[in-house]
């Protein structure tokens, strides 16, 4: 039996947790032959609903969950972890926008990028969920002297899936006849959801679903979907948080498809003219877990202006949390 690989989960009595922590305990990162150990993080008044999620992880008997670390202390929570899962942060109501819930959630950031620099693997893949999960990232990064920008990315997971979905619902095709989506900029409504070089069974896409559809259905669709499922479930999105979690994870650690590339909130290194030192989505290629920003795309100028749109709110929001960045 190998040994296990070790994995924190951050606010995980949340509801992106109550799906994220199964998952993983079934294996969804690294398949059926690899035990991992959980490393649970909690605020200390949810730790007794923790106690009830870690009851029902033991219940389910899984054989690859070797063990489970419960804390509210991130020192402890993060002590040589290979993966940790960032996700512990407070989510949006409705009418809220997720920069809204930077004063709240940033300290967060600060205290864990430490402690993780302090104390995690010195090769620790973090992945922050937590919104507004871009600046987050930056906070975090910049709080964790050790480490580098190689071990931290975004979210934007779960917008490339989501668009993935809506493509293969226009196309009626299923959504493994998709690729090359790119989501570019900020986990946020200025977001751009990029079609323009993706591809159905091969073919281009826009001039199959018409660039009406494209401006006007599928890039607010995109934009806006977290909010709309909020308003529909009453809740922020959970189950398909932790799929994209999962996701984007994986592609981290086993590298991406050839002739695919998935969508990753990292720090810009001033690719496509984007300001260095921001955490903003690209298309990426990963293999043996490095991280590339996919290179020489040819952007028109309504994408230019749209990434410059979401450039610009990512340099807002640093700008209102610059007295967390050492
Ligand atoms: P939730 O309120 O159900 O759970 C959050 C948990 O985090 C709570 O149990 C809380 O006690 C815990 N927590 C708070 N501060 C903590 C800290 N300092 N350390 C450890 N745990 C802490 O929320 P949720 O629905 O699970 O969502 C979590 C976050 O993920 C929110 O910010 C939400 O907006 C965000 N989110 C992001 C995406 C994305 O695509 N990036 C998608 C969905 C949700
Ligand atoms: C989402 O996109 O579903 C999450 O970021 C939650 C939210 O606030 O929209």
């Amino acid at each position: 039996m190998k040994s296990p690989i070790h994995i924190a989960v951050t606010g995980a009595a949340g509801q992106i947790s109550y799906s994220l922590l199964f998952r993983l305990a079934a294996g969804a990162l690294f398949g059926p032959n690899q035990p991992i150990v959980l490393h649970l993080l909690e605020i200390t008044s949810a730790l007794p609903v923790l106690e009830g999620v870690v009851m029902e992880l033991k219940d389910c008997v899984n054989p690859l969950l070797h063990g489970i670390v419960v804390t509210d202390d991130p020192r402890v929570a993060f002590k040589n972890v290979h993966y940790a899962f960032l996700v512990g942060a407070r989510p949006r109501g409705p009418g809220m926008e997720r920069k809204d819930l930077l004063e709240v959630n940033a300290e967060i950031f600060a205290v864990q990028g430490r402690a993780l620099s302090d104390v995690a693997c010195r090769d620790v893949k973090v992945l922050v969920t937590g919104n507004p999960a871009n600046t987050n990232t930056l906070i975090a990064l910049k709080n964790a002297p050790n480490l580098g920008p190689e071990n931290f990315s975004a979210m934007s997971r779960l917008d490339h899936n989501r668009a993935i979905n809506q493509l293969a619902e226009k196309c009626g095709v299923l959504t493994t006849d998709i690729k090359n989506i790119a989501i570019w900029g900020n986990h946020s409504p200025t977001q751009y959801p990029d079609l323009t070089h993706a591809k159905v069974k091969g073919q281009d896409v826009l001039p199959l679903v018409g660039k009406s559809w494209f401006i006007n259905d599928f890039i607010p669709t995109i934009q806006q979907r977290g909010a709309v499922v909020i308003k529909t479930r009453g809740q922020s999105s959970a189950a398909s948080a932790a799929k994209a979690a999962v996701d984007q994870m994986k592609s981290w650690a086993s590298g991406t498809e050839e002739g695919d590339w998935v969508s990753m909130g990292v720090l810009s290194d001033g690719s496509y003219g984007i300001a260095k030192d921001l955490i903003f989505s690209f298309p990426v290629t990963i293999q043996d877990g490095k991280v590339s920003i996919v290179k020489g795309l040819t952007i028109d100028d309504v994408s230019k202006q749209r990434m410059r749109l979401s450039e610009a709110e990512l340099k807002e929001e640093k700008a209102s949390i610059k007295h967390l960045l050492p």
